[in-house]
C-alpha cells in the first residue's frame, strides 16, 4: 500500500476535533504521491463533505478551468485543503481545528516532497506567509529550502468577484513558468529567495 493511503487511512478514522462528529466524509486530498505542485486550499464544502475528495463543487470546477488554461490536467496535481472535513454550514475553520488537523497536511507534504506549494485563500496563505494581505502577496512567489511557495486568491471568491477572476487566471498561468525555472535551476523574476527565516 502506497505511503498516501495509508495516510488516509488514519485520517479517516481522525477524531482530534469535533468536526469528526458533523462530517459525512473526510476529504484527505488526491493527486500523484509525486506530484510537482501541491494545492492547498481551505476546507471540504458540502459537495467535498457528501465525496470525499476536494473542489469537486462549483469552486472545484472553476479550479479545473484554471488548471487547463496553464496546461495542467487536474491529475498532474495534487489537491489538499488545510482542515480534512468539513465545517458545519461551510463556517471558516476555528483555530483548534487548524491546529488539530495541521499534522496531516505537514505529513502529506513530507510524503509527496513537491517543488511547489500553492495556497488558495487566507486559511492556507496564514501558514506560509503569516501576517500578510493576500491582495498584496497573491501571484508573488518565495522559495525557501527549495521548495517554491506561491499564494493565490481562493477559486470561491474569485468566482463571483470579476477583478478576482482576472487575477487568479493570470496567477495560475505564472506557475508553469516558475516550474520550468526550478526545473533548471534559474532563478525567476517571479521569485523571491526567502533569507529573512
Ligand atoms: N473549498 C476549499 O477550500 N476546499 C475544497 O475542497 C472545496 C472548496
Amino acid at each position: 500500500m502506497s505511503s498516501l493511503t495509508l495516510l488516509y487511512n488514519e485520517i479517516a478514522q481522525c477524531e482530534k476535533c469535533g468536526l469528526s462528529k458533523t462530517r459525512t466524509m473526510v476529504v484527505p486530498g488526491e493527486g500523484p504521491e509525486d506530484a510537482d505542485v501541491l494545492f492547498i486550499g481551505e476546507a471540504p464544502g458540502w459537495h467535498e463533505d457528501k465525496q470525499g475528495r476536494p473542489f469537486v463543487g462549483p469552486a472545484g470546477k472553476f479550479l479545473d478551468e484554471l488548471l487547463a488554461a496553464a496546461g495542467f490536467k487536474r491529475t498532474d496535481v495534487y489537491i489538499g485543503n488545510v482542515i480534512k472535513c468539513r465545517p458545519p454550514n461551510n463556517r471558516d475553520p476555528l483555530p483548534p481545528e487548524i491546529s488539530a488537523c495541521k499534522q496531516w497536511l505537514d505529513r502529506q507534504i513530507e510524503i509527496i516532497s513537491p517543488r511547489m506549494i500553492v495556497t488558495l485563500g487566507r486559511y492556507s496563505m496564514a501558514r506560509y506567509f503569516p501576517g500578510k494581505s493576500i491582495s498584496r502577496i497573491h501571484g508573488t512567489a518565495v522559495k525557501r529550502d527549495g521548495i517554491i511557495y506561491f499564494a493565490m486568491y481562493h477559486p470561491a471568491a474569485a468566482l463571483h468577484q470579476f477583478s478576482l477572476r482576472k487575477a487568479i487566471e493570470e496567477d495560475m498561468r505564472k506557475i508553469p513558468r516558475l516550474l520550468e525555472d526550478t526545473a533548471t535551476g534559474r532563478i525567476s523574476d517571479l521569485v523571491r529567495e526567502d533569507r529573512e527565516r
